[in-house]
């Protein structure tokens, strides 16, 4: 297995990622700005296969028709030097002084109403260039204040633009679909739809369920404490892994955004596994970019960026090497099938049996020895997880 990432393995980045000049609520900029052009080229020197962006990552705020313009062609043209697409496109609604309460869930309309514009002329872009998600981080969608925020009616605000958007690429035909990222706080002090799982309940509110998924963000689960593979996997269970933010986060701390593979290890490597290999006996597993949305810490200069965004991939590449190996390997099958793993995927009740010939089984109840499970019937949980960690530290 190749360590060299080619277009075939996907890996995508947010030009706001290899762009971020270093600003943090406690200091200015550490490096300079990034030309784009300049940055597509390099991303397609060390082997990416596409780049995705925010309005405001292309054109300023603000711009111009003929500012904005210019920067799209100057994108287009890089786009067809180089080969790279961009899978996903997104808007910024999140650093303008407008956006400040929030846009599609601002207190004030005519932010919302100036939200919904600015969010479709964004999507008219992506279908433009080709993108097939538009994914929707609400930053700034959100409160510091319980008193502040009518959060049911916040949620209705939210339902109605995903609606419209909805029907729009509905409307008009557009091959693309929408991903919500959940992130529990920051900037705000409380974000709606926090986790994978209150954006996934949301989605089944819409009145176009199916043109709607998430983009989940491996820091993002972890801030809140959350298992970011199991959220992954229900998300896969659900069709709803539309697309995924790749990065490391090392507990639950401000969005730290590092080098995947730089934060949780261990769920790294199960994280790889699931997305390659699917579950322990096969199915889904995820086709989409592995888009990479880290932020090259503010110590590095640029050629601290680009050891960055290689490391992004290596350490995905490394890792995916790494789950083949405990695939493959008879000990694991064989730990797997003492820990009972792919016994789960067995039906509980037999092929037609009812409820009234569960409730005449003795043996399930009446005959059944649950007291064998004291001191006995160990589920060797331990072993397995001990061969996962020494392929994963290359000592198998
Ligand atoms: C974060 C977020 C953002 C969003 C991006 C897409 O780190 O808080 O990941 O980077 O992913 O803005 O809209
Ligand atoms: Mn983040
Ligand atoms: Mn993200």
């Amino acid at each position: 297995m190749s360590l060299q990432p080619t277009p075939a393995d996907k890996f995508s980045f947010g030009l706001w990622t290899i762009g971020w000049e270093g600003v943090d609520p406690f200091g200015g900029a550490t490096r300079a700005p990034l030309d784009i052009v300049h940055g597509v080229e390099k991303l397609a020197e060390l082997g990416a296969y596409g780049i995705t962006f925010h309005d405001d990552d292309l054109f300023a705020f603000g711009s111009t028709d003929a500012e904005r313009q210019k920067q799209i062609d100057r994108l287009k043209q890089v786009l067809s030097d180089t080969g790279l697409i961009v899978p996903m496109v997104t808007t910024n609604l999140f650093s303008a002084p407008v956006f400040k309460d929030g846009g599609f869930t601002s207190n004030d309309r005519s932010v919302r109403r100036f939200a919904m514009r600015k969010a479709m002329r964004q999507l008219e872009l992506g279908v433009e260039l080709g993108a097939k998600t538009f994914v929707m981080w609400g930053g700034r969608e959100g409160a510091e204040y319980d008193s502040a925020k009518n959060v049911r009616a916040a949620l209705e605000r939210y339902r109605e633009s995903l609606n419209l958007f909805g029907d729009y690429v509905t409307e008009k035909g557009y091959d693309i679909r929408f991903a919500i990222e959940p992130k529990p706080n920051e900037p705000r002090g409380d974000i709606l739809l926090p986790t994978v799982g209150h954006a996934m309940a949301f989605i089944e509110t819409l009145e176009r369920p199916e043109l709607f998924g998430v983009n989940p963000e491996t820091g993002h689960e972890q801030m809140a404490g959350l298992n970011f593979t199991s959220g992954i996997a229900q998300a896969l269970y659900q069709d709803k892994l539309f697309h995924i933010d790749l990065n490391g986060q090392r507990g639950i701390k401000y969005d730290q955004d590092l080098v995947f593979g730089h934060g949780d290890l261990h769920n790294a490597f199960s994280l790889v596994d699931l997305l390659e290999n699917g579950g322990p006996d096969g199915g889904q597993t995820y086709t989409g970019p592995r888009h990479f949305d880290y932020k090259p810490s503010r110590t590095e200069d640029e050629n601290g960026v680009w050891v960055s965004a290689a490391a992004n991939m290596r350490n995905y590449l490394l890792l995916k090497e790494r789950a083949a190996a405990f695939r493959a390997d008879p000990e694991v099958q064989e730990a797997l099938v003492e820990a009972r793993v792919l016994e789960l995927s067995e039906n509980t009740l037999g092929e037609n049996e009812s409820y009234d010939d569960l409730l005449a089984d003795r043996a399930s109840y009446e005959d059944f020895d649950h007291e064998a499970y004291f001191n006995g019937k160990g589920f060797g949980f331990v072993r397995l997880q001990q061969l996962a960690g020494e392929h994963l530290m290359g000592a198998r």
